[in-house]
């Protein structure tokens, strides 16, 4: 019976299941028998939803060509297309021959990560490496531009402190990658211009600084003598580090908080980059893609949380694909279908009335639910919530994180199928008849699984099965940390091999 017709149903007296914890921490589940029905309303709240999240062919398709046009607007001129077309400065990429000892400092979402690096060139290549990861306090989002970058600074200067068995040769300042992954207009390798903030950082005084400067200075502060050699977005960072391993790496993805991707583009190709090309005549081009807009299948509850941000009209592909919004977009559905038709029974639980309360990686927990009688989704919806569900209301709840992520999954495909087929466009067979590989990375698209093959089924779907082979999808898991202090290296002031 298809959860539509069920929940048209009523289901007389279903186990009512109820989380509880247990002394040794083990979630326990009572059985609880109650009577509950869910309203013939909600099954019409549910058809809607998925019609209004719908992704066939035509619209995926429609999605990948505007993203490859609004490609080309963006590199012809600045401000051409919602997509910025940030060029990076990072015209060579690792070789496999960088040496030495450098740093990566990685800003971009609810983490800050410090990581060092030992290079031993082509034989060695990445000989060790440490790193520290701190949570970013909620308050420090929003708190002053040097609140947050001298937490930075502290954090780094703690890491330093503690040398290990890395080696700086005599006379030698550190060198630092500095992953800054928000839209940075940049001005050089290493110094760009913060244009604003997204994914919920609202930090005041930094838009419109060189953010290199604001590091430079909190460095200052806290006695650190290091100096960044390139600064660069997470998605820059993530195609150097997966570059470094393989030469067939073009295009780099991030699905975490936030999402974003770049390209290897040919300097002739970018009308807008005007002066003489380094010998290497490639760029790689940062999109800032969670901007793009056109032909998204939107909802009300896309509408109503858009309004509610810290941005609206802003990043409405990101607050369509990424994991800062799945969840919200999913619990103001929730909400919706509890109210007007009786999803929870009679009443409506309150905490579900909390934005943001239902996350991302819930709807993932759930989403892994095996048993018969759905007990993570019953015991997700009672911690995070407060709800007490049935068996037919948590099957409605699975329809709905199902639709919302295979809504994403299915649009992060054709936003790289735009990006491809752009790039094959202009050099016909360079993408489409030889092995080309995305490197992904973020924390969505590496724990939810169901993310993932959405993804995969949209690319394959719009290149058909032929071309679609060609097309290697492949998490690169920490490239950007330690594609930051590659790009360092090969930015070094001492020149690559030092
Ligand atoms: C930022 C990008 C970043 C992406 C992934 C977005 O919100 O604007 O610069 O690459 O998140 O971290």
């Amino acid at each position: 019976m298809s959860v539509t017709a069920m929940a048209t149903a009523t289901s007389p007296a279903v186990g009512s299941i109820r989380s509880r914890r247990s002394t040794s921490g083990v979630t326990r589940f009572k059985m609880a028998v109650r009577s509950s029905s869910i309203s013939l309303a909600v099954a019409p709240l549910l058809t809607k939803l998925q019609q209004d999240c719908a992704t066939p062919l035509p619209v995926l398709r429609n999605v990948a060509d505007s993203m490859s046009a609004d490609i080309r607007a963006g590199l012809a001129v600045d401000g051409g297309s919602d997509l910025k077309m940030i060029l990076s400065y990072v015209d060579s990429l690792p070789t496999g021959d960088e040496k030495g000892l450098f740093y990566a400092l990685d800003l971009g979402g609810t983490n800050f990560r410090v990581l060092r690096v030992q290079l031993g060139g082509k034989d060695e290549r990445v000989i060790a490496t440490e790193s520290e990861q701190v949570s970013i306090p909620q308050d420090l989002m929003s708190a002053t531009s040097e609140d947050l970058f001298d937490f930075i600074a502290s954090a780094l200067a703690n890491f330093a402190k503690k040398g290990g068995n890395f080696h700086l040769p005599p006379g030698r300042r550190s060198e630092i990658g500095f992953t800054f992954s928000f839209p940075v207009k940049q001005t050089s390798i290493d110094s760009g211009i913060l244009i604003k903030w997204t994914k919920g950082f609202s930090v005041s005084g930094t838009a419109g600084k060189d953010v290199v400067g604001c590091l430079n200075e909190a460095m200052d502060r806290k006695g650190i003598d290091m100096r960044v050699s390139a600064l660069v977005n997470d998605t820059v960072a993530t195609l150097a580090g997966a570059r470094y391993w393989d030469d067939d790496v073009m295009v780099a993805v991030i699905l975490g908080t936030g999402t974003n991707a770049c390209y290897v583009e040919r300097m002739d190709a970018i009308p807008k980059l005007q002066g003489d090309f380094p010998p290497s005549g490639r760029t790689i081009v940062n999109l800032e893609w969670g901007a793009y807009r056109k032909g998204l299948p939107l909802t009300v509850f896309d509408r109503d949380m858009d309004a509610a941000s810290i941005n609206p009209g802003e990043q409405i592909f990101e607050k369509t694909i990424s994991g800062m919004y799945l969840g919200e977009i999913a619990r103001r559905a929730l909400l919706y279908m509890a109210e007007e038709g009786s999803l929870f029974g009679k009443s409506v639980p309150e905490k579900l009335s909390m934005p943001f309360v239902l996350r991302t990686p819930d709807l993932s927990a759930m989403q892994q639910d095996t048993t018969d009688d759905l007990q993570t989704v019953g015991s997700v919806l009672y911690d995070v919530a407060g709800v007490e569900s049935a068996l037919n209301s948590r099957k409605i709840v699975l329809e709905v994180c199902d639709t919302i992520v295979k809504r994403a999954g299915r649009l992060a495909g054709a936003g790289i199928v735009g990006i491809l087929q752009k790039i094959e466009e202009d050099t016909k067979g360079a993408i489409f008849g030889k092995r080309t590989v995305v490197a992904m990375d973020g924390g969505l698209y590496e724990r939810y699984s169901q993310y993932r093959r959405y993804l995969q089924e949209s690319v394959t779907e719009l290149l058909g099965p032929e071309t679609s082979q060609n097309i290697v999808i492949e998490h690169s898991k920490d490239g950007s940390g330690i594609g930051a202090a590659l790009l360092a290296a090969t930015n070094s002031k001492y020149g690559r091999n030092c």
